[in-house]
């Protein structure tokens, strides 16, 4: 976590203090930001909330019924908040620099060639990330697919970010995907990057 994080400020879980800000009274103290894109029922989410207790974690979800079960998951951690939306729409929404750390794990790999224009990282997707993260913020990324991870490399690499292994700590939370994925005795893959 880079020392000088912004904090998101708050005025109470649930509030809404401002029309256009979506952390706006979303969580009731000051932490440094980190975002889970596609966090599914949310238990990498809740695991990662309650090992960091000094992080707010934001979750986005496209499906209702996994943010409902994100949100049962969360119980009244008062770290962690489950958005329900397009993750490009809620990025797009967030102030510019206010991110410390962006986790992608298991996003659809989408593996028919032709199909490829459906993952979520694209040239534009990096940009807003980069936009969005501050100065030395961190994008986490893991996938099921080596072929996905390639192409996420190469594209991080041609906007010049510094890329990484990301060696994930034993008692690291898993993701529900993480789990399905190395119970079929898949290969996972991993990467971190930053600007
Ligand atoms: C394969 S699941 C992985 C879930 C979780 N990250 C895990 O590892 O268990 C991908 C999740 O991302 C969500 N998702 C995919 N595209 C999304 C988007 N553009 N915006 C928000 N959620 C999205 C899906 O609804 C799904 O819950």
């Amino acid at each position: 976590m880079p020392a000088k994080a912004p904090v998101i400020s708050a005025p109470g879980p649930g509030i809404a203090a401002d029309g256009d800000d979506a952390l706006a009274g979303l969580f009731p103290r000051e932490a440094p930001l980190v975002l889970d894109l596609g966090c599914g029922n949310g238990l990498f989410l809740t695991g990662l909330a309650a090992c960091e207790p000094g992080w707010n974690i934001l979750g986005i979800e496209k499906k209702e019924f996994r943010v409902r079960q994100a949100r049962r998951r969360a119980g009244d951690l008062g770290n962690a908040r489950v958005l329900h939306g397009e993750v490009l729409e809620v990025l797009s929404s967030l102030p510019p620099g206010s991110v410390s750390r962006v986790y992608l794990l298991f996003s659809d790999p989408w593996p028919k060639r032709r199909h490829a224009v459906r993952r979520l990282v694209q040239e534009e997707f990096v940009a807003l990330l980069h936009s969005r993260l501050e100065a030395g913020g961190t994008f986490f990324f893991a996938s099921d697919s080596g072929e996905y991870l390639a192409w996420t490399r190469e594209i991080l690499a041609r906007s010049g970010w510094r890329i990484k292994d990301w060696a994930v700590p034993v008692d690291w939370p898993t993701t529900e995907f993480e789990q399905r994925f190395a119970a079929a005795g898949f290969n996972l893959w991993r990467l971190q990057a930053s600007r």
